[in-house]
């Protein structure tokens, strides 16, 4: 099947293309300036990153730089590492950024791209389900501090991004299931046919060559596109609907449940947990009908997600979410659902809400 291409339209517009075997189309993506390239690769694929790193060398001069692998990778000693070999090896405003790995490795790329002499083009290869239908896209980019997660970061662009399929082959299961997570959230916000193709088919059939997983990165990724396209900077969206931060979508809880344990929990995992908690806050606060609040638990679960989490006190999770980018002062805020696809804001919820909850996401109670 040949390849799809998904246009991102904007003031810096882009594709992403969907398909299989792609590491060819990478030169056209770069465009004709540039001479270097720094391949900022996670430092555990060297195999799966030789090929592309011979392809490239055929016509430019790369710069290879294996980057610690996952959310520890995403520190600031990382990126200044970055900078310096930047600057050992001349690079300029016309040469470019290549990164490969999952969306830790495109957060951090994309951040050294974003702010190696203000900004340098970045061509994204996601090597993880994860990073495909979340982190290529939409120009977040990011390190994190010892108060949290992505606290530091930029928006930048891509030039463009290749979701090569073919690269989930040999990525561990446990890993594709975690992205699963992002693709179902995207089914509960905005594309409800997301959830018909996981509760209809067999799981285990979700493979790098199932043309049903392809049709679900796609369905996420055009969820994803249509959000940045209109509210890039995460300044709101219209007529109520929270704009890109129906993106985070079950993340105040997820982003608290990855910090409380130590990263432990992968970013799926917890959105999946978190996109369960935050159904049940709706519920309780009156506005989500039980049958929707509980298809959230056998949607994630039904791909092999967790739907409870009990690693933490509610009292650690609530001083956790406080910090999250999407606080304003004290009052904590969360995307929360009417029905499917119908987002809102729901800002300061009563604490014996979140409480019970919480109680109801780490199993004690239904
Ligand atoms: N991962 C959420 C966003 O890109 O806005």
């Amino acid at each position: 099947m040949s390849a799809r291409v998904l246009p991102v339209r904007g003031a810096a517009p882009y594709d992403v293309v969907v398909g299989h075997d792609l590491a060819d189309r990478l030169p056209a993506v770069l465009g004709e300036s540039v001479q270097r390239v720094a391949f900022l690769y996670d430092g555990t694929l060297g195999e799966l990153a030789q090929p592309v790193v011979d392809s490239l060398s055929v016509r430019y001069d790369v710069l290879a730089l294996g980057l610690p692998p996952g959310e520890a990778g995403k520190d600031v000693s990382v990126v200044a590492d970055c900078w310096e070999a930047l600057g050992a090896a001349g690079f300029t405003r016309s040469d470019a950024v290549v990164t490969f790995g999952g969306g830790a490795t495109t957060d951090l790329g994309g951040f050294v791209a974003a702010t190696w002499l203000r900004g340098v083009r970045v061509v994204h290869l996601p090597t993880t389900l994860l990073g495909m239908v979340d982190a290529a896209v939409g120009g977040k980019t990011g390190i994190n501090t010892g108060a949290g997660k992505n606290l530091v970061g930029a928006f930048h662009e891509p030039a463009g991004v290749l979701c090569d399929l073919d690269l989930l082959r040999t990525l561990p299961r446990a890993e594709l299931v975690a992205g699963l997570g992002e693709v179902v959230k995207c089914g509960f916000v905005a594309d409800p046919a997301i959830l018909d193709l996981v509760e209809s088919g067999d799981p285990a059939d979700l493979t790098a060559d199932s043309p049903v997983l392809r049709e679900l990165v796609e369905r996420a990724i055009t969820v994803k596109i249509d959000v940045v396209v209109d509210d890039l900077r995460e300044t709101g969206g219209a007529q109520g609907h929270p704009g890109r931060e129906v993106l985070n979508y079950g993340h105040t809880m997820g982003h608290a449940i990855e910090r409380a344990s130590g990263y432990a929990v992968r970013h799926g995992e917890a959105v999946a947990i978190g996109c369960v908690y935050v159904a049940e806050v709706a519920r309780r606060a009156g506005s989500l009908d039980d049958a929707v609040a509980e298809r959230h638990r056998t949607a994630f679960g039904r791909v092999g997600l967790p739907t409870t989490w009990s690693g933490a006190t509610f009292e650690e999770l609530h001083d956790a979410m406080r910090v999250d980018k999407k606080s304003r002062g004290s009052q904590l805020r969360f995307v929360v659902l009417d029905d499917l696809a119908r987002p809102r804001i729901l800002a300061g919820p009563s604490e014996d809400v979140l409480r019970a909850a919480y109680e109801t996401m780490t199993g004690a109670q239904r």
